[in-house]
């Protein structure tokens, strides 16, 4: 099934905003989604209500030898789907990248599961720059989404990416680039630089260039509410530009995975999923 990931080879564009936010679009168009957290951040969960003392989550149970993500799953209110990184010091991250390289299978197998569940968008939140769950995840990918934002040093990067370098080397990288989509964040209409900027980088990338979103307070606020933006500020310009991205995610999406809008029947009927019951965000309180 669909693996989309956010990536980017800067850090604080977006990717974590993008990834619950268009979770939560797509949802709303009917699919069925599931939000991967594999930033060490831990982060993710924040967008979904989950509370920040709550630490619990799957990749910081890999090490214990817990690879069962059915076990680590969150209904969140929204209805997506989610699997928080889980709290990490920095011994357990170094301990965990150690073991990844010595044996990636410890988070491949997990993902490949869950990529086997059957109508199932996952969507994959990835840290900064390059990373050994980048490296794993991009081949599996339908589509890389490079986040970057209206601005000097993004643009300085743009060939990083199209080059696919950023996913892999040499033939590898060449192959990848071809699943790459950029999506520009933090546009501001009101700044000259920003603008010059993102037309540029629009231009230069022409269909490679999935969608933009403009710089609002809203974006920002609805994580301090630890809310989505949709439910935050519906009517909001970037809450128009996140449900664009979502459809043309969701139009590139294979022919199976057809978005069904939700009945009201459908509502209130209990999930065709084979998914096992997972503890509710209110319930994890
Ligand atoms: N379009 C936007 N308008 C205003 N603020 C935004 C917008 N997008 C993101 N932000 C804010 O920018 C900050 C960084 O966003 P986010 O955490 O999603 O970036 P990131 O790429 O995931 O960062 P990291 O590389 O550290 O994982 C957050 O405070 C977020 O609320
Ligand atoms: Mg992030």
């Amino acid at each position: 099934m669909p693996l989309i990931c956010f990536a980017s080879p800067k850090g604080g564009v977006g990717k974590t905003t993008l990834t619950a936010n268009i979770a939560d679009a797509l949802q709303r168009l009917g699919h069925r989604v599931l939000a991967v957290d594999l930033d060490a951040q831990n982060a993710l969960r924040l967008h979904f209500g989950v509370p920040l003392t709550d630490r619990g989550g799957f990749v910081s149970e890999l090490l214990q030898g817990n690879a069962d993500w059915r076990s680590h799953l969150r209904q969140t209110p929204s209805g997506v789907l989610l699997l928080p990184h889980g709290a990490m010091d920095l011994r357990g991250a170094l301990d965990l990248a150690a073991a990844l390289d010595r044996d990636p299978e410890l988070l491949g197998k997990p993902l490949r599961e869950m990529l086997a569940e059957p109508n199932l968008v996952v969507l994959a939140d990835l840290p900064p720059g390059p990373s050994q769950a980048l490296a794993l995840l991009a081949p599996l990918a339908t589509m890389v989404i490079g986040v970057l934002q209206a601005e000097a040093i993004s643009a300085a990067l743009v060939p990083e990416i199209e080059s696919g370098r950023f996913l892999g080397t040499g033939t590898m990288a060449a192959l990848l680039a071809g699943r790459l989509r950029v999506v520009l964040n933090g546009v501001d209409l009101s700044s000259r630089l920003s603008r010059a900027s993102a037309e540029a980088v629009a231009r230069h990338l022409g269909f490679r260039m999935l969608g933009a979103m403009s710089r609002e307070e809203t974006v920002a606020e609805s994580l301090a509410c630890q809310r989505l933006l949709l439910d935050h500020a519906p009517e909001s310009r970037a809450a128009s530009d996140l449900k664009e991205v979502a459809r043309l995610i969701s139009a590139a999406l294979p022919p199976t995975m057809a978005a069904t809008p939700p009945t009201p029947e459908a509502a209130l009927a209990p999930s065709a999923a084979p998914l096992p019951q997972q503890p509710t965000v209110e319930a994890s309180r």
